[in-house]
């Protein structure tokens, strides 16, 4: 047995490397997190590079028992030893170890992460540790893998990224309720002759919040590089406890100059499908686990929820059929004449044209209806933002929602209002202050152009590519109301 202080640690390999060498005989280093230590022997270790672990070979009668008992699930551990061919199944190559070191050891006793199934509501609790899990480092990559497909995707197409203010001094976009920013002494603000707290004495000598979205901002980009995307976070105060939304959560805005909605609808289904097909060609091992992990908990469900699609089926699904394109009074019609309304299933049942439409219509619609993506587009004015471009017939603007199976909105745009008096009249007619607004309505007034854009929201995304149930899963640590731990 070559004692420890012989045994050199050297330069790191990581896992993903090591299990595809094909040279064996030589000797290596690899550290990484226990994930298991069985009969005294095998040590699966993972370092977060791919979701297989490596198989490192203990031979205890060379090693002390002190040493041994440290080997736990969720220690770090340093490990030298040759790389040989493996014996066993289910891996090429393994590690005869020759050398331990325990880099952080991970007291059994108290260390919440053990082998075994976790609820993912457990997990949440624990969002410092989760990312230990098969689960969460395979999304944590595939986020990953996302953000660089979505910069590659617009760099190729010769769009510049922007960045736009994370603090805003307009809150006119409207998209949503904001969250203050302030440094005022909240117990003792300064107060206005009227009694009002006076912001002219905050930090930015007037109120300011957390944007809701980057559009107004980068709008202002479109209007000279013709073709630009904001990617940023983005804030939102809405009491929504649901499975689709968070308090802060990420967006990907294009905005193009000289394109109408129809370019508009064929950018967002392009960029969609371009996301679907990089995650399936280059995060294969984790797709493959995340797929085996949503079928294991689509069992759980009662038959008729369960999904007639498997992951990997329903993204291959998106890429072999093209959306369906239908506008909003159309949607209306198979609405008002479907089965769940007409046999009172829907919670908001579809009456009159010009209601909102809520996330069981939208999923009636991709995922009984029309069983595809659905983009919806020229919705009634009155349920949609000032800023977007009226249509002819007086009623209508040119807006699309894009509409994804399990998940409902996932893409929100429009053509914007580019005509000075037109944009004025609607602010106008909204009650919008004119003050928050006057460098917006100056691009309508110095050299406007038509032009269009989207916000996918990133997260919504990544629970589609993934199949993950609930939004809280999808980004490391999420913000809802009632919950910023960490
Ligand atoms: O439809 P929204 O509100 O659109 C905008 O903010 C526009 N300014 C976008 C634009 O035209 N540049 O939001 C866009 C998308 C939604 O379709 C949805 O995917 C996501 O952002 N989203 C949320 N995701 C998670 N949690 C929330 N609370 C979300 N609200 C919207
Ligand atoms: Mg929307």
């Amino acid at each position: 047995m070559k004692s420890s202080a012989t045994v050199q640690h050297g330069k790191r390999t990581k896992v993903i490397d090591l299990l595809k060498e094909t040279e064996t005989g030589t000797t290596v280093t690899v550290k990484g997190w226990v994930r298991t230590f069985r009969n005294n022997q095998f040590i699966a270790l993972n370092d977060g590079s791919t979701i297989e672990n490596i198989q490192a070979v203990v031979d205890f009668e060379n090693f002390d028992d002190n040493l041994l008992k440290r080997i736990t699930t969720g220690a770090c551990i340093s490990v030298v030893g040759e790389l040989v061919a493996s014996k066993g199944k289910g891996q090429a190559v393994e590690v005869v170890v020759e050398d331990i070191e325990i880099l952080g050891d991970a007291d059994p006793e108290k260390y919440l992460l053990q082998p075994k199934r976790h609820t993912l509501e457990f997990l949440r609790d624990i969002a410092h540790l989760r990312v230990r899990t098969n689960t969460f480092s395979a999304i944590y990559r595939v986020r990953h893998a996302m953000i660089f497909a979505i910069h590659k995707f617009f760099t190729d197409k010769g769009f510049y990224n922007v960045h736009t203010p994370i603090i805003t001094g307009s809150d006119a976009e409207g998209a949503g309720e904001m969250f203050k920013v302030t440094t005022l002494d909240l117990t003792h603000p300064p107060k206005t002759g009227e009694g009002d707290v006076d912001f002219k004495e905050d930090f930015f000598g007037k109120e300011t919040n957390l944007t809701v979205s980057g559009q107004l901002e980068v709008e202002t980009a479109c209007l000279a590089l013709s073709e630009v995307y904001t990617f940023g976070p983005t804030f939102r105060a809405e009491n929504s406890n649901t499975s689709r939304h968070l308090a802060e959560f990420w967006m990907i805005e294009p905005e193009m100059a000289f394109y109408d909605i129809n370019d508009t609808m064929d950018l967002a289904e392009e960029f969609l499908e371009y996301l679907v097909k990089y995650a399936l060609d280059h995060c294969e091992a984790d797709l493959v686990f995340l797929d085996k992990r949503a079928s294991d908990e689509e069992k759980t469900r009662p038959q008729h929820e369960r999904s007639e699609l498997g992951l990997l089926e329903r993204l291959r699904f998106v890429l072999e059929h093209d959306f369906e394109r239908i506008t909003y009074t159309e949607a209306i019609d198979i609405l008002r004449n479907s089965k769940p309304n007409k046999k009172k299933k829907f919670q908001y049942l579809v009456e009159d044209w010009g209601a909102d439409l809520q996330s069981e219509h939208e999923r009636y619609l991709v995922e009984k209806h029309f069983k595809k993506p659905v983009i919806l587009y020229n919705y009634p004015k009155q349920i949609k933002a000032f800023y977007m471009r009226q249509n002819e017939d007086d009623k209508t603007v040119a807006a699309m929602d894009v509409l994804f199976p399990g998940i409902g909105e996932i893409i929100g745009g429009s053509q914007r209002e580019e005509r000075h008096d037109k944009l004025k009249d609607r602010i106008d007619e909204l009650g919008i202050p004119e003050k928050d607004l006057w460098w917006y309505l100056e691009l309508r007034k110095f050299g406007s152009a038509p032009h269009s854009g989207f916000g996918l929201g990133f997260e919504r995304m990544i629970q589609f590519v993934t199949g993950m149930g609930n939004i809280r899963d999808v980004i490391p640590f999420p913000r809802t109301p009632g919950n910023a731990e960490f």
